[in-house]
């Protein structure tokens, strides 16, 4: 049966189980046909699917940029590239960092728990620099700490008539129990599709963001361009990120190393306006760090920077996973932008190095899931792992490994790898070429709802869904039942 476009359109693929354990169990995938209202069970055994659904081709370009969404507010000076991040370990600090065109001044957020009544402030820090013959505007951070959890903060930047007002809201307290959502975006760029993703972020209902690496593809474009494309990215996702902290880890189009520039120092516009908590969890650098919100502990990596046994990341890595404590928080996931797992044509087998230096800790900790971007597509696996194999790249079941899943398709203007390998690997679970982002909703100790929500031409189709069930707690639950069973 060859399916017309209109069925192929609506096909929704509704996923009830996350864990497949290849051939040993079998299960059942139920695949709804919305369009015919047909409801078919396959017993499949644990065959992935690919998906169907082919996109209508939105030119994948940049929106000029005298474009409204890049529109900087009126006025002499005014505070502009608002974002918001986690400023400490555990989510009572929030770093917040602003553009100034003019002058340096000021410095200082005020902020309070009602709207217009700032009680308290903070005092930040400025800095401009160059990058080639670009100059910066003046990029304001300040730390705002000593917060309360579950609350809503309102805050001001700016004086007089130019100054602006957003909001946050910090996170539940560190417990077991705190129900939380997040959502995941990578490679997003600051095309038509990139804006499209992020309205549709923004009618989840998830509170942050965390992000895979490839911000704003600033370096593809020449000499001066590039800062003015880093400006313009910071303005598109203001909309967002003045009010909700996105958690950053970097990829590839953040190195920005351009010798023909003379500049050589990797990841020098990136560092300039995206600060990390970096130093809460002791890292040495702003691209690696850790931190807990709710009941999760977010292990960020660097895929561009040295891993391998014995450098900084790789000591700082070993240090973070003995810190975890899944009884307080028992979610652990992990970000890096290069997937481990990926059967794309694009990026193919890229990661095997850091998979060699990392895949047995990531087991050996139960990692529940490892969030990447890089492949512009989706695609999410079994628990599988290698390192029961002599051969590196050749996975097999592993009910103590993460899920793998790539969201690289945030919209960014290289467009979609729309070339998967053939046939799909019986790692694979689900792959679709599109653009969308993911949601991961943590409702308690043992149970997330996961979401991969497809961009369709307007609309946010949640796709790919399942249930992820607890590792740590999953694996405490099956000893006690064994426990019993046993006398
Ligand atoms: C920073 O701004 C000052 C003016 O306030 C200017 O003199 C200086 O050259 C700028 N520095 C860089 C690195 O662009
Ligand atoms: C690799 O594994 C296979 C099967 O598990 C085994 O037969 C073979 O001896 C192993 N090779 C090495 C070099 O360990
Ligand atoms: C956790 O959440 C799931 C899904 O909402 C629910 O079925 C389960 O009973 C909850 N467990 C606890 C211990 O609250
Ligand atoms: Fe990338």
């Amino acid at each position: 049966m060859n399916p017309s476009y209109a069925e192929r359109v609506h096909l929704q693929l509704n996923f009830q189980v996350d864990v497949c354990f290849l051939g040993k169990e079998s299960m059942m995938i139920k695949v709804l046909l919305l369009s015919s209202l047909l409801l078919i069970s396959i017993s499949s055994g644990c065959a992935g699917l690919t998906s169907a659904f082919i996109r209508n081709e939105w030119p994948s370009v940049d929106i000029p940029l005298n474009n409204d969404v890049f529109a900087v507010p009126k006025g002499y000076n005014a505070p502009h590239q608002v974002h918001i991040t986690q400023g400490d370990y555990d989510g009572k600090a929030v770093i917040i960092t602003w553009v100034t065109a003019n002058e340096p001044w000021s410095n200082i957020v005020r902020y309070g728990l009602s709207e217009g009544k700032y009680d308290f402030s903070a005092k930040g820090t400025v800095q401009n620099y160059t990058f080639y013959n670009y100059k910066s505007g003046y990029i304001h951070q300040c730390l705002v700490d000593g917060l309360q959890y579950n609350t809503k903060y309102y805050y001001e930047i700016g004086s007089g008539e130019t100054s602006r007002n957003f909001w946050f809201q910090t996170p539940p307290a560190i417990h077991r129990d705190s129900s939380y959502k997040f959502a995941i975006i990578g490679d997003l760029g600051q095309t038509y599709n990139s804006l499209s993703t992020l309205e549709h972020y923004m009618q989840t209902g998830a509170q942050t963001i965390l992000f895979v690496g490839d911000l704003s593809y600033a370096d593809r474009y020449d000499n001066h361009d590039i800062g003015v494309r880093w400006d313009s990215w910071g303005q598109l996702v203001e909309r967002s990120a003045a009010y909700h902290p996105w958690l950053w880890s970097t990829g590839n189009h953040e190195i920005e190393y351009f010798p023909h520039l003379g500049e050589v120092i990797p990841f020098r516009n990136f560092l300039h306006r995206y600060p990390t908590p970096f130093s809460a969890s002791k890292s040495s650098s702003p691209l690696w760090y850790a931190v807990r919100r709710a009941s999760a502990h977010i292990i960020i990596l660097s895929s561009y920077s040295p891993f391998v046994k014995y450098t900084p990341q790789w000591k700082w890595l070993e240090q973070e996973l003995k810190k975890v404590d899944r009884e307080k928080t028992p979610w652990l996931i992990v970000l890096m932008h290069a997937p481990i797992y990926n059967s794309n044509q694009a990026h193919f087998l890229e990661a095997e190095s850091m998979k060699v230096v990392f895949e047995s800790w990531f087991c050996h900790y139960k990692v529940d899931v490892i969030f990447a971007g890089h492949v512009h597509a989706y695609e999410r696996s079994y628990r599988i792992s290698s390192i029961k194999s002599n051969v590196s790249s050749y996975p097999s079941s592993d009910k103590s490994a993460p899920v793998y899943i790539t969201v690289g398709d945030g919209g960014n203007q290289e467009g979609l790898a729309n070339r998967f390998r053939d046939p799909q690997p019986d790692y694979s679970a689900f792959r679709e070429a599109s653009y969308g982002h993911s949601t991961l909703e943590i409702m308690n100790r043992t149970h997330a709802f996961y979401h991969w929500n497809r961009n369709d031409d307007g609309k946010r189709v949640p796709t790919d869904s399942f249930v992820l069930h607890n590792q740590y707690r999953g694996d405490s639950h099956r000893r006690r039942k064994l426990k019993r069973d046993s006398i």
